[in-house]
């Protein structure tokens, strides 16, 4: 089976790796939309356009499901591109709480959800877990973590500036929805700063376990995966090298 992995950039890497690393499927085509990323400052009108736009891209190659690995673009367009495609879109969100709801934590348990402007200002996150009777939710913006883990900053200081200006006045989290594509880069960092106790929610390990809930089998050999970009795609696949 061929998936399509689409994103705002680089960051759904994070999500293509879980997905190499459980051989879920025959081959990979990612796309990251690197000319216009990021996508968490803008607003849904405009989301919702280039996620369609990835459809007319991802429309050439056949693929049999699309993951939307960007959580900025699951939040918003997940319906829209559902309704132009003709085989299965499952975005991060939905899986990302099904993988905090396994962890059996208890309602009163202090759940941390952090992502992009967009993400948290779309309340999909708070709202799903509020409807699981989750009580003590707090969401957080940190879209300026996006820029420093493209910078290749992934500890330091300027990382553990950052964190400490988002996260000074926050309680330690029983667990935390890493809600955007690049902070399982920086997962350490951010464990780290709460002395490693919350359980930390990784887009991509929750779509590998939603996909095999749906049925989806680890094949005996890895996949092909095949890097597009809308802009710099040598650069996006030099991030690759890294990171996959
Ligand atoms: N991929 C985006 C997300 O997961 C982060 C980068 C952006 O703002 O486009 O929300």
């Amino acid at each position: 089976m061929k998936v399509g992995v689409f994103d705002s950039g680089a960051g759904g890497l994070t999500v293509a790796k879980s997905l190499i690393e459980e051989s879920l499927f025959k081959e990979i085509i990612y796309y990251g939309d690197t000319a216009r990323v990021p996508y968490g400052p803008k607003d849904s009108n405009t989301i919702i356009r280039y996620a369609l736009e990835a459809i007319e891209f991802f429309n050439n190659f056949n693929v049999d499901v699309l993951i939307t690995a960007c959580n900025t673009v699951s939040a918003y367009a997940l319906p829209s591109m559902r309704s132009k495609a003709n085989y299965p879109i499952y975005g991060v969100i939905e899986p990302g709480i099904l993988a905090l709801n396994n962890k059996l934590l208890s309602q009163d348990s202090k759940i941390l959800i952090i992502g992009t402007r967009a993400t948290i200002h779309s309340s999909r996150y708070q709202n799903e877990l509020y409807a699981l009777g989750y009580k003590s939710v707090t969401a957080l913006q940190t879209g300026m973590l996006v820029p420093i883990v493209e910078e290749g900053i992934t500890k330091g200081p300027v990382l553990d500036a950052m964190l400490d200006y988002y996260f000074k006045d926050i309680d330690t989290p029983d667990a935390i929805i890493l809600g955007c594509t690049h902070f399982p880069i920086i997962k350490d960092a951010i464990g780290e700063y709460f002395n490693n106790t919350p359980h930390l929610i990784h887009s991509g390990d929750a779509v590998v376990s939603y996909l095999k809930e749906q049925g989806y089998k680890t094949l005996n050999s890895k996949p092909n995966v095949t890097i597009y970009a809308s802009d710099n795609v040598g650069g996006l696949r030099d991030i690759a090298q890294q990171w996959l």
